[in-house]
């Protein structure tokens, strides 16, 4: 049975799967796949370990319908189309749990950042404009005692929850779909509506996954119903916030500042604006970005390969 990887990932993942019979074969390049190129290599293989969240939507998926499985090198899911890939019979894999950690330390760095301008600080030693000490420019804000609003309580909103209340003895409070029983006895954490989740929350992070419901969720109108104190910070996905929105909200000081980890269109382009801004803190994507993680996502990967070409139940699926 033949694997193929649609780019360079821990080399655990090709050691497990190729331990356990299987070729294994990965793209060498540096660069995105075409969808041509990505067809024509699935064509030769019987399962996909997609990496770098390919658009595998109804046309792709007819067009490789042959694959007996595949495996998504992210907890995220919103590039494929499930249904369609259930339709086909093709059972699809996440990579769950092993991200949270790191994805949470990575809202938690951003929403430091943003409170205390830290990026825009580090580009003005950086263009020189280090010359005075002055006790009155570019001020932050403490964190300390205030709320930080968790939009999606699941495993990486209830990390972030716990470095929140573990540092700084934020309140914490969440938007979610169903009560979450573990943080309110654990963290302290109460459940809100969406309205005030955005009143109330001096923080407000999101960590839900992009869905027609959640698509543009964080608007002008929503961004006009927060505190004019509060920091928007966005570890998901950047469909989630709108992103002309965001801007003006942060121009007009509709909102104090944001921490982006995500953005709408990946990759950012160098000369957005949003990244001229002294109020916000943005990073490309790096929210899985360490040893640990992407080790653990390389291994999850690999199982799920592994269990969908023996013809096995997936132990992380998506399909329902
Ligand atoms: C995920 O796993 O969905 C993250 O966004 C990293 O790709």
């Amino acid at each position: 049975m033949k694997v193929f990887i649609s780019r360079a990932i821990p080399e655990i993942a090709t050691e497990l799967m190729e331990k356990a019979g299987l070729t294994v074969t990965q793209f060498p390049d540096r660069r995105n796949m075409s969808r041509r190129e990505l067809i024509d290599a699935c064509l030769q293989h019987d399962a996909l370990l997609s990496v770098g969240h390919e658009h595998l939507d109804k046309e792709f998926l007819e067009a490789c319908s042959h694959l007996k499985v595949i495996s998504l090198y992210s907890v995220g899911f919103d590039k494929i189309d499930v249904a369609e890939a259930t339709r086909l019979g093709i059972p699809v894999g996440n990579t769950p749990g092993v991200l949270s950690a790191a994805t949470a330390d990575t809202a938690f760095l951003l929403m430091l950042a943003a409170s205390r301008k830290a990026f825009y600080q580090h580009k003005k030693i950086l263009n020189g404009q280090w010359n005075y000490y002055d006790p009155t420019a570019d001020l932050g804000i403490e964190l300390y005692g205030k709320t930080i609003g968790i939009f999606g309580l699941g495993k990486i909103g209830f990390e972030m929850a716990k470095r929140c209340k573990g540092a700084y003895d934020m309140k914490v409070i969440y938007h979610n779909r169903s009560a979450n029983p573990e943080a309110e006895r654990e963290l302290g954490a109460t459940w809100v509506s969406f309205e005030e989740l955005l009143s109330q929350s001096d923080v407000l992070s999101v960590h839900t996954a992009l869905t027609p419901e959640t698509k543009d969720k964080f608007d002008k109108t929503a961004f006009s119903k927060m505190r004019s104190n509060a920091i928007f910070v966005n570890t998901a996905r950047g469909g989630i916030h709108n992103e002309a929105a965001l801007k003006d909200a942060l121009e007009s000081g509709t909102i104090w500042g944001a921490g982006l980890d995500v953005t709408n269109p990946e990759p950012m382009a160098a000369d957005n604006p949003l990244l001229q801004l002294p109020n916000t803190a943005i990073l490309p994507h790096i929210g899985s970005a360490t040893v640990e993680a992407r080790e653990g996502m390389a291994r999850r990967a690999a199982e799920n390969v592994i269990a969908g070409l023996k013809g096995d139940s997936l132990p992380y699926p998506v399909n329902p």
